[in-house]
């Protein structure tokens, strides 16, 4: 590919809505330019570095550094050998200094992690890789620290004492059109549960860390991740999304670029138990499918049944953040209905973003991101540790469902529909309720 060409695709993926959009663009596409090279040839690193030095010129004329972050969206196969030749080649030393952002996935399972990190930890310090999960990027998650350590009332009952289960769902509508042969390798535990679900689960579950800086943070992190046993597969309902029921979207299978036949998983509910004082007990699900019904990506914190006593039936407080579409905080819970009788409702206490903060622009993760890495800010990236701990959780799991076992069961789900039919009873078991009451809807009364 030349330049042109690059600018090209680049600006295949603007949104642009107005004159204004149209203008930025224009001058961010100016700012880009393109040098090739072969992954694991000198050459392509030197051409680059000489086209660096040009760009950094009036910078340095200005008395600035070189100072240089180099973002990796390529395949984990290469990061070894890239990283390896950008120190080589591309390294400021003394004049300045390197960052270098790594997306995922970081390996297949814990070995391969581990081999991965080997990689790179002798070349590039801990301190100068970003290693990048754009969900602690996304506001809702970013969020959940000052939510749960700013509010007394949430802070004091955030524990097994009151809270009787916990679900983070991730939901898409849509299947793997395109990306099967790339999905099929992985499958919905490593694309979205292992880093995204297990990141947000964490920040749940963590203890208040000692100060908002980056290692008190990660130590939390770290320290509930370790009191995690791994994933059993009875705790697990697997599913593969089929046809549509009206035969119009296709099923998993059907994908050309699908080996026929193909087990893999696009949706996972998985149960994790958190052995330590505060949540023993208390079950943790994560719960993700493509081909489902909606766009959502939620944690719902269902609260313990109230003595009933006084009040028959009445339902649960629960806590909903959702993360997307559209944040909103939602805490449900029960009021008399008024007037002159003494029946209780389900209402809900809300803070829906776009109407509350309708006119600010909230950031998309990768923007905000991407800001803190150029500010050395490594709070919302993923330390080694942590990764090896995480999986640990699930390289079980993960071995058992790669070797096909007969005790390997993938449920058929339709595409469109709420996953497998069997998930409704392993959320009940698990101490979920699903509301009782008809009297409440989210968000259709809302106009959310
Ligand atoms: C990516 C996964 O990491 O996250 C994709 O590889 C998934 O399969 C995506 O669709 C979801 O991200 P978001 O921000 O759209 O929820």
């Amino acid at each position: 590919m030349d330049e042109e060409e690059y600018k090209k695709r680049l600006s295949s993926n603007f949104k642009l809505f107005d004159d204004n959009s149209k203008k930025q663009a224009k001058e961010f596409l100016e700012l880009c330019t393109y040098v090739h090279g072969k992954y694991d040839e000198d050459a392509g690193f030197q051409d680059l570095e000489k086209h660096v030095r040009e760009l950094e010129k009036p910078s340095l004329d200005k008395g600035l550094k070189r100072d240089r972050l180099y973002y990796l969206a390529l395949p984990p196969s290469v990061f070894g050998t890239v990283t390896a030749h950008l120190k080589k080649n591309n390294y400021p030393g003394d004049e300045g200094h390197a960052k270098v952002i790594i997306e995922k996935p970081f390996g297949h399972d814990l070995e391969s992690s581990r081999v991965l990190q080997k990689a790179i930890a002798p070349v590039w310090t801990e301190d100068e890789v970003y290693r990048i999960d754009h969900y602690l990027g996304k506001e809702m998650v970013k969020n959940i620290l000052a939510l749960r350590f700013a509010n007394q009332f949430f802070n004091a009952s955030w524990n097994r004492q009151n809270i009787a289960c916990v679900q983070i769902s991730f939901k898409e509508p849509f299947g793997t059109e395109g990306r099967g042969g790339y999905f099929d390798e992985i499958g919905i535990i490593r694309d979205v549960m292992q880093n995204h679900l297990l990141q947000v689960l964490s920040l749940i579950a963590m203890e208040r860390p000692v100060s908002f800086a980056p290692e008190d943070i990660r130590d939390e992190k770290v320290k509930v991740l370790k009191a995690i046993p791994p994933i059993e597969l009875s705790q697990t309902i697997l599913g593969q999304y089929d046809r549509s029921e009206d035969g119009a979207k296709p099923a998993y299978t059907d994908d050309e670029t699908v080996p026929k036949g193909s087990k893999a998983v696009t949706f996972a509910a998985l149960q994790l138990s958190i052995n330590n004082d505060r949540w023993e007990g208390v079950p943790f699900i994560l719960k993700a499918g493509k081909a489902l019904d909606e766009a959502k990506v939620e944690i719902r914190i269902q609260f313990k049944d109230v003595a009933q006593g006084i009040f028959q039936n009445i339902a649960r407080n629960e806590l909903v953040l959702r993360i997307q579409p559209k944040e909103a905080i939602y805490l449900k819970m029960n009021a008399k209905y008024p007037g002159l009788g003494t029946r209780t409702v389900v209402t809900d206490l809300d803070l829906s973003y776009h109407r509350r903060y309708s006119d600010l622009k909230i950031p998309e993760a990768y923007e905000a991101l991407i800001l803190d890495a150029l500010k050395g800010d490594h709070s919302n990236f993923v330390r080694d540790d942590e990764l090896d701990v995480s999986w640990k959780i699930f390289t079980p799991l993960l071995h058992k469902i790669d070797s096909k076992d007969e005790d390997v069961k993938v449920e058929k789900y339709a595409y469109g529909s709420r996953g497998p039919a069997s998930v409704n009873q392993f959320l009940a078991d698990r101490g979920y309720v699903r509301d009782n009451t008809k009297s409440y809807q989210w968000p259709v009364t809302k106009g959310n």
